[in-house]
């Protein structure tokens, strides 16, 4: 198992980092890829990833609720990807979540950021959050064979699915909202397919029942992997082989 999507780095993990990533190591989990939120978080992720050489990879980009100087904050983004290499330009997007004032500095960033994943030939780690028609529509700009990414924390419908996948070479992140009571992520996931799921966690965030609401970690993507293996009528071992396959391509890995 590949956990796409991870904020190892966050400040919940420092007393016990160590073990999160042995309990990971020790369930099959092989490479974690951390996602970039802001500038703020930049030296914490940098150490995490010299810790677990070969086995955590830093991407770069601003999370569009961290937004709050868009000259200052691309400017970072751009000098990083000029520094060294990265596994993916992310998390980046849209989130009208909580508060659209910055909505339009918000798709400024969206766009800028596309433009460096296509310069680069980056993936992109894909954040949208109310903000779904927005996020396809500028996807849709930036329509090409090149343009690739994962749309994170997948909660849109079949049909969005199918035109994001119009846009480039796309895959849906799935990670503890699958297992939720009543959820209706696991009903559209045969019409994503197989080919198209990456397993992600957003830990600390979003832990999988019966963790709901407490720390998430990596190791949990077990628990992921069996409500994706029962929706499909197969087993936990050959949803980790294909998610795996799909990770390593998008991220050559
Ligand atoms: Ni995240």
């Amino acid at each position: 198992m590949i956990d796409t999507h991870i904020h190892l780095y966050d400040p919940d993990f420092d007393t016990d980092r160590d073990a999160v990533v042995s309990r990971a190591r020790a369930v099959g989990v092989s490479a974690m890829v951390l996602a970039s939120v802001s500038e703020k978080e930049y030296d914490a992720m940098l150490h995490v990833e010299a810790q677990y050489p070969d086995y955590c990879y830093a991407s770069i980009g601003l999370q569009p609720e961290e937004l709050t100087d868009l000259a200052a904050q691309m400017s970072w983004v751009e000098q990083g990807l000029k520094s060294r290499r990265w596994i993916a330009i992310g998390e980046v997007g849209l989130d009208y979540h909580f508060d659209t004032s910055r909505a339009a500095e918000q798709r400024e960033a969206f766009r800028q950021q596309i433009r460096w994943a296509l310069d680069y030939d980056l993936p992109l780690l894909i954040h949208s959050r109310d903000a779904f028609a927005d996020t396809l529509q500028i996807l849709q700009e930036h329509k090409s064979s090149r343009l690739r990414g994962v749309m994170h924390c997948y909660s849109g419908s079949a049909e969005w699915a199918r035109e994001i996948l119009k846009c480039g070479d796309f895959y849906f992140g799935i990670g503890g909202v699958v297992t939720f009571k009543n959820a209706k992520l696991p009903g559209i996931l045969p019409s994503l397919g197989l080919d198209r799921l990456l397993l992600e966690t957003d830990a600390p965030y979003l832990a999988p029942t019966p963790h709901r609401g407490q720390r998430n970690e990596s190791a949990y993507l077990t628990l992921v992997a069996q409500k994706i293996a029962e929706v499909f009528d197969i087993t936990p071992e050959e949803v980790s082989a294909r998610t795996d396959n799909n990770a390593k391509r998008l991220l050559k890995l």
